[in-house]
């Protein structure tokens, strides 16, 4: 079979999955923003390449350098100014739609806030936002947007220094979102995890918790991953080509 038949039979499978769900919950990472411009964490160019976890992204590293993990956390803010969401967000926004407030959950372990600039209502963020800051010492938190911060910004009430309001290595999930994630994934009935390397815990276990539960899962991605040998479809290609080609397969 010529190799873009596969793909399209593999897209049609797809379609039909999701069409005959009547809960649909994505789980999306990094390789989602890509094509917005915003770099992944892993591989060559990555946000990580250059840079040890440990030393910007745990409490550790805060308590020891809190302008380090700053500069870091302040450039991918700065960032975020020049972005806007890619079809791949968007075409998200439409299933939404389409399934209904009690039919979609969409999770993301993304930090950037594009599924909430793309339209996307309900969003359960496991990993913060960048867009949050919070006290380390009242633990207040405040919406700050992409607006520029000094290196070292502290609390207007208890002058503490504040932090991104992110999930660090070493730090557990926001107990909510995270009992909201898995109930979705143990209730639908398809499961889309896209463009995440999928390697990282407790988040990527969402995917064996959905199909333990029965859900078919798809994943969208431009190469395989860990969590590729446990689908039922891979879909590989950008996600700004493929999710919108997918939600126009599901028809009317
Ligand atoms: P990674 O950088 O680990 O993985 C990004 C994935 O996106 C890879 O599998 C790429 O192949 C894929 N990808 C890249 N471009 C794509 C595109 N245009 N379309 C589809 N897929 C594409 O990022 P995450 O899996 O999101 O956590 O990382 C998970 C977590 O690890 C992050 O939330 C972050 C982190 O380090 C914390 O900081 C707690």
């Amino acid at each position: 079979m010529h190799q873009n038949e596969t793909h399209a039979d593999d897209l049609d499978r797809a379609a039909a999955m999701l069409g005959s769900a009547r809960r649909v919950a994505v789980m999306t990472g990094a390789g989602i923003s890509a094509e917005s411009g915003l770099a992944t964490f892993r591989g060559a160019g990555g946000l990580w390449e250059g840079h040890a976890v440990e030393d910007v992204a745990t409490p550790e590293a805060f308590r020891r350098d809190p302008a380090l993990v700053w500069r870091f956390y302040n450039a991918r803010r700065a960032s975020l100014a020049t972005v806007d969401p890619n079809p791949g967000h968007r075409a998200l926004v439409a299933l939404e739609e389409r399934m209904g407030e009690d039919g979609f959950t969409l999770i993301t372990q993304n930090v950037d806030g594009l599924h909430h600039a793309a339209g996307s209502r309900t969003v359960l963020e496991l990993h913060g936002s960048l867009r949050r800051v919070r006290c380390s010492g009242c633990e207040i938190t405040e919406e700050r947007g992409a607006e520029p911060l000094p290196e070292l910004p502290r609390c207007s009430a208890c002058d503490a220094i504040l932090r991104p309001d992110v999930v660090w290595f070493h730090e557990a999930l926001p107990e909510d979102v995270w009992q909201k994630a898995e109930a979705a994934a143990r209730s639908c009935q398809c499961f889309v995890v896209v463009g995440t390397s999928a390697i990282v815990y407790p988040a990527a276990g969402l995917i064996y918790v959905a199909r333990e539960h029965g859900a078919k899962v798809i994943e969208i991605n431009i190469t395989a991953t860990e969590a590729s040998g446990a689908v039922d479809v891979s879909l590989r290609g950008p996600s700004g080509t493929i999710l919108p080609e997918l939600i126009k397969r599901m028809g009317t």
